[in-house]
């Protein structure tokens, strides 16, 4: 049976922030064991009787079957709430529910808009909160995309990562994940959809730390030219479907397709979180091209959460 250490044990994962490299590491180290136990159908049940509460909402289908799943591989078990029965900070106040939750289950993965409400229900919970996406922040998502870059160039520091379109919540992720390993990261996003982090001067200086780059241009091309890996995501995310028809007017020309991916270095890999509109911010062809490490990073949300779960459920 693979060990785990316990030093990460009631552990929250908010944001790609709350973990240092070292910890990030560890989880990856853990995804790719996992990964590789799960292959060979070998036993790894290492929360045998534990149960993860799952809160949405908003829609999913990765995220969900993959904490799901995972929890089943890991010999838990996971447990759907939906809105209209929990009714988070509506029926009762986040705290409550956080508080009546922990007595019940060992961890808690939560699907929100507001990244504050996440962290309130941390802050009240006393099992481990995995966020499972904000409006700012996917981090579960950069964890599974740093393991696949991770798996197709054998290391993250130096790669050449390109974000093309929206600077959204997957982005920020991905970009505080790539400083983090010291990856060359340049973000080409139409004017005023920049990933406004903040954080953005941090992540820089933690990026320049570890001897990488964050770079932001509004013009693909010029990301893309040399990169390794060219990541995109939707142009209107969920919550933001009725921008939809003006925000494909103003991400004209950040497709990810043919033209733009032959810019890009000779061993380059296509990436996105996904669920992927074609026409948009990709070409079906290209996600469906021998170049798509997309369906390989929707496998890896699963062994990247499984490890989330194996070190911080106690
Ligand atoms: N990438 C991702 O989070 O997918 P879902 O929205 O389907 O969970
Ligand atoms: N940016 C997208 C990601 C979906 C996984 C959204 O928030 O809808």
């Amino acid at each position: 049976m693979i060990a785990v250490g316990d030093e990460l044990r009631g552990r929250h994962y908010t944001r790609v922030n709350d973990w240092s490299k070292d910890e990030l590491r560890q989880a990856l180290d853990l995804a790719d064991a996992l990964k590789e136990a799960q292959r060979r159908r070998e036993d790894h049940r290492l929360l045998p009787g534990r149960s993860l509460a799952m809160i949405f909402h908003k829609p999913s289908a990765r995220t969900r079957v993959s904490f799901e799943v995972g929890m089943t591989q890991l010999g838990g078990h996971a447990l759907d709430l939906r809105r209209e029965d929990i009714g988070l900070g509506e029926r009762e106040t986040i705290r409550d529910t956080a508080t009546v939750l922990s007595r019940y289950v060992d961890a808690i993965m939560i699907r929100t808009f507001a990244q504050a409400d996440v962290d309130e229900l941390a802050e009240h919970a006393a099992v481990p909160v995995l966020n499972g996406l904000t409006d700012a922040t996917h981090p579960c998502q950069a964890l599974a995309d740093l393991m696949t870059i991770r798996e197709r160039f054998g290391t993250l520091s130096g790669v050449r990562l390109a974000y093309v379109g929206d600077g959204n919540n997957v982005c920020r992720s991905l970009m505080r994940g790539a400083s983090k390993f010291g990856m060359r990261f340049t973000a080409a996003t139409p004017a005023g959809h920049e990933p406004a982090s903040e954080a953005l001067e941090d992540t820089r200086r933690v990026a320049i730390q570890q001897g990488g780059t964050v770079e932001l241009t509004h013009d693909p091309r010029e990301a893309v030219a040399g990169a390794q890996a060219i990541y995109t995501d939707t142009w209107a995310s969920m919550g933001q479907e009725a921008e939809r028809a003006a925000r494909r007017a103003e991400f004209a020309g950040f497709t990810v397709d043919e033209q733009l991916v032959a810019l890009a270095a000779d061993d380059a890999v296509v990436m996105h979180c996904l669920p992927a509109h074609y026409g948009e911010e990709i070409a079906e062809d290209v996600l469906y091209g021998p170049r798509s490490a997309a369906w390989d990073q929707a496998e890896n949300r699963l062994h990247a959460q499984k490890a989330l779960l194996a070190l911080v459920v106690r």
